[in-house]
C-alpha cells in the first residue's frame, strides 16, 4: 500500500521516526478495515485517511483548525469530510455511525470520560430481532473490566513480548440476536504501560506532563473505555503496553 505518505505538516515531520518505528505499521492494519460510516475523532494532519477503503464513508473531525488544512490535501480512496468540532461535544445526532476512530488522540482530549461518551452516544446501538433479548441492567455488569486487561498484581503473568491479545470478557453482557451489530470504537493510541512500561510512562511522564499542555504519557485509556459503557472486544499491547490498539462495541 503506497499510502499513508507525509503530508509534509511540520507534525507529520516530527513523527517520522515513531511512524517508522511502530505507528505506521499499526495504521496499515486498523484502517483498512473499518466500514460504513465511520467517525475520526483527532483527525489532525489527516495521517489515517488515505487508508480508508471505498466501503468507508468517513467524516473526520479536529478541534483545531491547523491541521485539518493538511487533511484536506490528502488523497483519499473513501469519501471523507473534514469537521471542525470538539470530541467532547460532537454537532452529530445519537446513533449516527457504525464506528467511531481515532489515533494517538485520548492521551490529549481534556476529559476523556467526555470524549468516550459523546463516542458512544455517536455510535448505533445493536439492533434485536427474533428472540428478546434483555437490555443490560445498570450496574449489573462488572466495573472496570479494564482490570482483565491489566493484571491486578505486578508480575503474576509474564509480560508480553510484542503483541498480547486479550479475549473478549464472556458473559458479561447479553449478545444480539440475529441483528445489526452495534456501533465499534477503534483507537490506536499510547496509554500508560503495563509492568515496566507503566514505570516509565510515570517517571517520563513526570518531565513530559509539565513540558507539553495537552499531551498525557499515563492515561489509563482501556480502563476509561470500559467504564464508559463499552465492551471490550480486542486489546493488543505493543511496546510494554505503552502503544494498544483498543476495540470495543458499544
Ligand atoms: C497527537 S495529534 C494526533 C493526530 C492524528 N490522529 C494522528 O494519528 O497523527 C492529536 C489530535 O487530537 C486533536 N484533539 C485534541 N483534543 C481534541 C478535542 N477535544 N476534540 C477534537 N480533537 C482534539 C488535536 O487537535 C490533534 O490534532
Amino acid at each position: 500500500m503506497s499510502i499513508a505518505k507525509d503530508s509534509g505538516s511540520p507534525y507529520d515531520r516530527g513523527m517520522w521516526l515513531l511512524e517508522r518505528l511502530i505507528f505506521r505499521r499499526l495504521r496499515r492494519r486498523v484502517f483498512p478495515g473499518l466500514r460504513g460510516d465511520v467517525l475520526e475523532l483527532g483527525v489532525g494532519t489527516g495521517v489515517n485517511l488515505p487508508l480508508f477503503e471505498a466501503g468507508a464513508r468517513v467524516i473526520g473531525c479536529d478541534a483545531s483548525e491547523g491541521g485539518l488544512g493538511w487533511a484536506a490535501r490528502r488523497k483519499t480512496q473513501a469519501p471523507v469530510t473534514l469537521v471542525r468540532a470538539d470530541a467532547q461535544r460532537l454537532p452529530f445526532a445519537d446513533g449516527s455511525f457504525d464506528v467511531v476512530t481515532a489515533s494517538l488522540v485520548f492521551c490529549s482530549i481534556a476529559d476523556p470520560a467526555r470524549g468516550l461518551a459523546e463516542a458512544r452516544r455517536v455510535l448505533r446501538r445493536p439492533e434485536h430481532r427474533g428472540e428478546l433479548v434483555e437490555p443490560p441492567v445498570e450496574g449489573t455488569r462488572p466495573e472496570h473490566r479494564g482490570e482483565l486487561v491489566e493484571p491486578p498484581v505486578e508480575g503474576t503473568r509474564p509480560e508480553p513480548r510484542g503483541e498480547l491479545v486479550e479475549p473478549p470478557v464472556e458473559g458479561t453482557r447479553p449478545e444480539p440476536v440475529e441483528g445489526r451489530a452495534g456501533g465499534r470504537l477503534v483507537l490506536l493510541e499510547h496509554t500508560r504501560g503495563s509492568g515496566l512500561g507503566a514505570w516509565l510512562t510515570d517517571a517520563v511522564g513526570l518531565l513530559w506532563n509539565a513540558w507539553s499542555s495537552e499531551c498525557r504519557l499515563n492515561r489509563e485509556t482501556t480502563q476509561a473505555v470500559a467504564e464508559a459503557g463499552f465492551r471490550l472486544e480486542r486489546v493488543e499491547r505493543h511496546a510494554l503496553g505503552i502503544v494498544r490498539v483498543i476495540k470495543a462495541s458499544v
